[in-house]
């Protein structure tokens, strides 16, 4: 049921975090574009990077982002959520087609799937997601035109540690985008893309580098920079 094309299999240590000598293997999740998943190939492209991307998932055998990944010499994996007679049995083949892979964390980026408690928790803080608002505010969809009908000046975007419920879990890194009094859901959305895409490798590369740990629900994170100034929206008179 699943295709799987090109990855090498290898060990799946228990351990999320990269060491200097090896990059930590992710399996980045997608159902659609997947200009997030080509962000992190990027910033894996060098060398130094923590992290490399040995896999991209998709539900979606149309999705744009599979034939990006193989382009960029990234294997590819189809698991169509329509040949699996439950969402469990559905999410037997992801975790299969992942360690398959050695992958030992899972970006999710425009995964549009619900995944089951067990699979979640399979996954307990090896799992990460892009969100596009600033959690805990617009959870779900149409985060852009819920932002601008609550008349917010900031929003933004998000990436956290997953659990069950949606879009909840340890908040690892945001950005802020302001919003502007001429904006519409689609020049919103493409502003908080390209903080996506600045966001994503910026907290992968935090969590390989082993520089965020979960306390209670809290994801604390040891990085050596801090913005000091407030964003102010309007900015000025
Ligand atoms: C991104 O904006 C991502 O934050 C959002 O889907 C888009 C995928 O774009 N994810 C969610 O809304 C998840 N709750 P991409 O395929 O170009 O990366």
């Amino acid at each position: 049921m699943a295709a799987l094309r090109g990855a090498a299999p290898a060990a799946a240590p228990d351990s999320a975090q990269g060491s200097a000598s090896a990059r930590l293997p992710v399996a980045v999740l997608i159902s659609g574009r997947g200009s997030n998943m080509q962000a992190l190939v990027a910033a894996a492209r060098d060398p130094r990077y923590p992290a490399q991307v040995a896999l991209v998932v998709s539900n979606d055998p149309k999705a744009a982002g599979l034939a990006a990944a193989a382009a960029a010499g990234i294997a590819t994996a189809v698991v169509p959520h329509r040949d699996f007679p439950s969402r469990i049995a559905f999410d037997e083949a992801l975790d299969r087609t992942i360690r398959a892979a050695g992958c030992r964390l899972i970006c999710l980026a425009g995964f549009m799937r619900l995944l089951t408690a067990g699979f979640v928790e399979a996954w307990r803080d090896r799992m990460i997601n892009v969100h596009p608002s600033l959690l805990p505010s617009f959870k779900g969809l149409d985060t852009h035109a819920r932002a601008l009908a609550a008349g917010v000046k900031l929003t933004g975007c998000t990436v956290h540690f997953v659990r069950p419920a949606m879009d909840e879990g340890p908040i690892i890194a945001q950005a802020a985008v302001a919003i502007r009094p001429d904006d519409d859901a689609d020049r919103l959305a493409a502003r908080v893309l390209a903080a996506e895409h600045r966001l994503y490798p910026l907290a992968l590369r935090l969590v390989a580098e082993g520089r965020v740990r979960i306390e209670g629900e809290r994801a604390v994170v040891d990085a050596p920079a801090w913005p000091e100034a407030a964003l102010l929206a309007p900015s000025a008179a």
